[in-house]
């Protein structure tokens, strides 16, 4: 446990890039491991998240590398190539990693065993193992669909059909992810489009993946198996995800101006943008340009006066891990911001949904809470009188929780604590140290 404390602070002024996407960075990672040759990967989130996919990819043959550089290399094994790991697979605190990995993994004839921390071992498995039962994969679970989770390729590997019952990248990726290993075509539809990273990842090492939009706003995407992959370079965007908490920062404390250089922009990841927008954000995006398949801008923030919305349900995939950090900045918005469309909240790395309800209210902010929507009374930011503040925050094992309040704390009266600032390090290390940097008053310890 590290408690981190948060308090008013000056205006955030300065240059930054924040830490590589992890979404991209776990992708890069695996299919650099199934690819054939040299995968050379430039600015790689180097979070414990990430690191724990790297880790599992060594125990299943890759041969994966950090240069002096700070590049990473990856030698892949090539489809179907990954060989039985002699211990079991701790994926920490991610769910990306280890939901990803066993899609990977469903087609092979082995064993792989997959574990993780408090938080991760109380997520819903089932949501992957389901589709992946149906193209022969066997798995031992504990109750309710939980880690730590045995999966088994079986003898006949089948591509399927499926059409997702959640909006989730991580589910349609576990499945194309195992169809690489299947013969014929796979096919996932999504009713609402989720973040397409593995599409064009997987374009960009070679294999044809085609995705076409259905009436009615979803996608179809078409995997054909087992592909020849060829290594390959990919640059990783900075973090969108990780750039929002400078972003909000910099749009609630008077005065404030901040760069973010190389922001990841990809449309199924910026609802965010749209939102802060709409509110009244002051937001340039400059330099827009293409890196490997995913385009990326240099964003300008300004301190800017902000109104509650109403955040379409429909953009609520494109901006799923923002909304802590969304809620913080409602809270200083004039009149109220409604935020339907968020059950997947509920079974993020906590209950997202109650941890933003209840620690809002902690801190003398008016908020009501549904099972699936979040609506937050804004006190303005020209009240004078404010948000107070001077609570204690219980993190949950859940950085985006943490990061949101070390945001809260920067306008409130008195600051805010939270409990344990550690998990921050699964998705931004450095974070204090550079929000400090922007004029930020964090502490640890
Ligand atoms: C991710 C997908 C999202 C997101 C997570 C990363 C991914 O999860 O919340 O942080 O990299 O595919 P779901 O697929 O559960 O929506």
């Amino acid at each position: 446990m590290q408690a981190v404390t948060s308090q008013s602070a000056g205006p955030l002024r300065g240059t930054i890039t924040v830490p590589g996407d992890k979404s991209v960075s776990h992708r890069a990672l695996m299919l650099g491991g199934i690819a054939v040759g040299e995968t050379r990967i430039s600015g790689l989130l180097e979070g414990e998240d990430v690191l724990a996919t790297a880790a599992a990819m060594r125990a299943l043959g890759a041969d994966i590398r950090r240069g002096e550089d700070g590049l990473w290399t990856v030698i892949g094994r090539g489809v179907g190539g990954l060989c039985e790991p002699d211990r079991v697979l701790d994926l920490g605190n991610s769910g990306t990693a280890v939901r990803l990995l066993m899609g990977l993994l469903a087609t092979y004839p082995f064993a792989t065993m997959f574990t993780g921390d408090a938080s991760l071992n109380s997520r819903p498995m089932e949501r992957v193992m389901a589709p992946l039962r149906l193209m022969g994969a066997r798995f031992t679970a504990r109750s309710g669909g939980r880690l730590p989770i045995t999966v088994e390729g079986g003898e006949l590997v089948v591509p399927i059909e499926y059409e997702l019952p959640v909006a989730s990248a991580q589910v349609k990726s576990a499945i194309l992810f195992a169809g690489l290993n299947a013969p014929g075509q796979t096919i996932v539809i999504e009713p609402q489009p989720t973040r397409d990273h593995s599409e064009r990842m997987l374009r960009h090492f070679g294999a044809e993946v085609i995705s076409e939009d259905l009436s009615g706003g979803g996608k179809r995407i078409t995997l054909s198996g087992q592909p020849e992959l060829a290594g390959r370079a990919i640059t990783v965007p900075a973090d969108i995800s990780s750039a929002a908490f400078p972003m909000a920062a910099a749009l609630l404390v008077p005065g404030s101006d901040i760069l973010l250089r190389n922001v990841g922009i990809n449309p199924l990841r910026a609802g965010l943008l749209d939102t802060f927008r709409e509110m009244g954000g002051r937001i340039t995006l400059s330099n827009i340009r293409g890196e490997d398949g995913e385009p990326i801008a240099d964003v300008r923030v300004e301190a800017s006066a902000l109104q509650g919305i109403t955040v379409p349900a429909s953009r609520a995939p494109s901006m799923i891990d923002e909304y802590p950090v969304l809620a913080v900045v409602a809270a200083m918005a004039e009149g109220t911001t409604h935020m339907p469309g968020l059950g997947e909240l509920r079974v993020k790395e906590s209950d997202r949904l109650a941890a933003m309800a209840t620690g809002l209210a902690a801190a003398g902010v008016r908020v009501e809470e549904t099972e699936d929507s979040l609506t937050v009374h804004g006190v303005g930011s020209a009240s004078n009188v404010g948000i107070a503040g001077g609570n204690t925050i219980c993190a949950n094992l859940d950085h985006r929780i943490a990061m949101a309040y070390s945001v809260l704390g920067m306008v409130t009266a008195r600051p805010v604590v939270i409990d344990d600032g550690s998990p921050i390090a699964t998705s931004f290390p450095g974070y204090v140290d550079l929000m400090n940097g922007l004029g930020a008053k964090i502490t640890v310890g």
